[in-house]
């Protein structure tokens, strides 16, 4: 397993990930504008060649990078491909000298908030009916 930039012919795996862990659809344009927005930032783990988990993350303020997706496919969990594709992420961070990095996880996805904890984010606020679904919202972040 290793992990690389993203390239636009991961669309349709990542689609597919999205769809089954993180129960979304999106456009093929929204991963082509994260991707243009900061390279460095969206990471693919490759398995043999198929894309097993992704983490897409864009620059918002000055000196912060934003997580807006992070998902190990179902069967590939548990296995440290989140942990490996962290480690790039948070050296990509430093490489940038970002200061802070902050995302937003369901309040039931204790699974993701153990993990996020893990890798020293913490709790920052709750964001009322934050999910089109009416779910609250945790707002983490971790300072580098
Ligand atoms: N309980 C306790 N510790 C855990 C758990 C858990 N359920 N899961 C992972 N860990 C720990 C591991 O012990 C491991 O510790 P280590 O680094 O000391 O070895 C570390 O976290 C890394 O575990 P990995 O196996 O690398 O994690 P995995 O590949 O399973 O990926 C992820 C984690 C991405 C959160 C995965 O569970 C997932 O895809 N979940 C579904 C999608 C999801 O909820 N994504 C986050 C939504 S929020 C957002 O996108 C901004």
């Amino acid at each position: 397993m290793n992990v690389r930039p993203f390239v636009p012919n991961d669309i349709p795996s990542i689609a597919s990930i999205v769809r089954e862990a993180l129960r979304e659809n999106y456009p093929t344009s929204l991963y082509l504008d994260i991707h243009r927005w900061w390279r460095e930032g969206f990471l693919v783990a490759d398995l043999e060649g198929h894309p097993v988990g992704f983490l897409a993350s864009v620059l918002s303020a000055d000196g912060q990078a934003r997580i807006l997706m992070f998902a190990v496919s179902t069967g590939f969990r548990r296995r440290g491909i989140g942990r490996q594709m962290m480690n790039s992420f948070l050296q990509a961070c430093a490489m940038r000298g970002l200061r802070r990095i902050e995302l937003e996880v369901r309040i039931s996805n204790e699974e993701a908030i153990r993990f996020y904890k893990h890798y020293g984010f913490e709790l920052a606020g709750v964001l009322p009916k934050f999910y089109t679904d009416g779910e609250d919202g945790y707002k983490m972040m971790k300072h580098l």
